[in-house]
C-alpha cells in the first residue's frame, strides 16, 4: 500500500529520480505536462491532483539550466495554489553555484539571484545535492533556512568498496575547494589518506593543476573526487599531474557529470581504472543514484 498523502513528481529533468524516490518510499508517483510554445515559452501543467498532499517535486538545473530554472519555479510557485500541504523542491544539481561572487565589475552574482527566485515560490524544504559553495559556504545564506545541502559523496565511496580494492589508495580533490568531498570519500573508503592539489583556472576551459610537496604517491593506487565535471579541464590536468608523480591506478568519481562537449572521452582517453558519477546528471558514467540519499532525509524530515 502506498503512504497516504505524499506525492512525487518528476520535472523534465528530474523524473528519472522521481521514479526511483517514489519506489524507495512507497509513494504515488504523479505526472507533469512541460511543453515549448513555438516561441521557445515554457509551459507547464500539472497533472496529478496535489490537494491536501505532501508534494516532492524532483528537477535538476543541470544542461540547459535558464529553460530548466523556469520550469521548476512554475511548478513549484503552482503547487501551493492547487492545494499542496506541503512542498518539498528536489534539486540535485543546482546550477549557477559557480558565479557566487562578482569577480569582475558589473558581474551578476547569479547564485543569489537564483536563492531570492527559490525564496519567492516558498517551497518548505529545498534539497540540493553537493551545491558548489565556494566563497558563499552556507547555501542558507542565500536560499534561507529551508535549504539542506545533502552529499552523495558517501554514495560514489560505497560503489568504489563494492567494485574495486582500494585499501591502500590514497583519495585526492582536484582543487582546494574539493578538500570536503575527499575528507568524506577517505573516511567513507575506510580512513585513508587524503590530499588536494592547487588548481588555478586560466579559462572556462583550462586550468594549471600544481602538487603540493610532500604529496608521495608513487606506485600507490589512487581516487581523485570532485563535485563537478564540467569541461573534464580540471579532471585531465589532475590525472596527468598524478600520472607525472607515478600513481598506479586511478579512480575518478564525481557527483554532478556535466561532461560538456568531449569531456568524457578526454577523460578515458587517459584510461582511468574506473569513472563514477550519479544520476543528478544523466550520463554514461551514471552508476550511482542519489534517490537512497534524498530518501532518508525525507523519512527524517518528513517523520515518514
Ligand atoms: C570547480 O571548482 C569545481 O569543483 C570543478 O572542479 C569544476 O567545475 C570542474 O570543471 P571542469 O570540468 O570544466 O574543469
Amino acid at each position: 500500500m502506498k503512504v497516504a498523502g505524499l506525492l512525487v513528481l518528476g520535472g523534465s529533468a528530474g523524473d528519472h529520480i522521481a521514479v526511483k524516490l517514489a519506489s524507495i518510499l512507497n509513494a504515488e508517483l504523479g505526472d507533469i505536462e512541460v511543453k515549448k510554445f513555438p516561441d521557445g515559452e515554457t509551459y507547464v501543467r500539472i497533472q496529478a491532483d496535489v490537494t491536501g498532499k505532501d508534494v516532492v517535486y524532483v528537477n535538476s538545473l543541470q544542461k540547459g539550466p535558464n529553460d530548466l530554472t523556469v520550469e521548476t519555479l512554475f511548478t513549484l510557485a503552482t503547487l501551493k495554489d492547487l492545494g499542496a500541504a506541503r512542498v518539498v523542491a528536489v534539486i540535485p544539481y543546482m546550477s549557477y553555484a559557480r558565479q557566487d561572487e562578482r569577480f569582475n565589475p558589473g558581474e551578476v552574482i547569479s547564485i543569489e539571484v537564483l536563492g531570492r527566485l527559490f525564496k519567492s515560490v516558498e517551497p518548505d524544504i529545498i534539497y540540493t545535492v553537493d551545491i558548489h559553495l565556494h566563497r558563499i559556504c552556507d547555501p542558507s545564506k542565500v536560499f534561507g533556512p529551508n535549504i539542506q545541502n545533502l552529499t552523495a559523496v558517501r554514495e560514489l565511496g560505497k560503489y568504489i568498496k563494492r567494485c574495486h580494492d582500494v585499501g591502500n589508495a590514497v583519495v585526492i580533490g582536484p582543487d582546494e575547494e574539493s578538500e570536503q568531498w575527499a575528507k568524506i570519500m577517505a573516511d567513507e573508503l575506510g580512513g585513508l589518506e587524503y590530499a588536494i592539489l592547487e588548481k588555478k583556472r586560466l579559462t572556462a576551459e583550462e586550468v594549471v593543476i600544481e602538487v603540493k610537496g610532500g604529496l608521495n604517491i608513487e606506485g600507490r593506487d589512487v581516487v581523485i573526487v570532485d563535485d563537478i565535471i564540467s569541461t573534464g579541464g580540471t579532471m585531465v590536468e589532475a590525472i596527468r599531474a598524478l600520472r607525472r608523480l607515478g600513481a598506479r591506478n586511478i579512480i575518478v568519481a564525481a557527483t554532478h557529470m556535466l561532461l560538456v562537449g568531449k569531456a568524457l572521452s578526454r577523460i578515458l582517453r587517459l584510461l582511468p581504472k574506473d569513472v563514477v558519477g550519479t544520476d543528478t546528471v544523466l550520463s554514461p558514467v551514471s552508476k550511482v543514484s542519489v534517490a537512497p540519499v534524498i530518501a532518508e532525509a525525507l523519512r527524517k524530515d518528513m517523520g515518514l
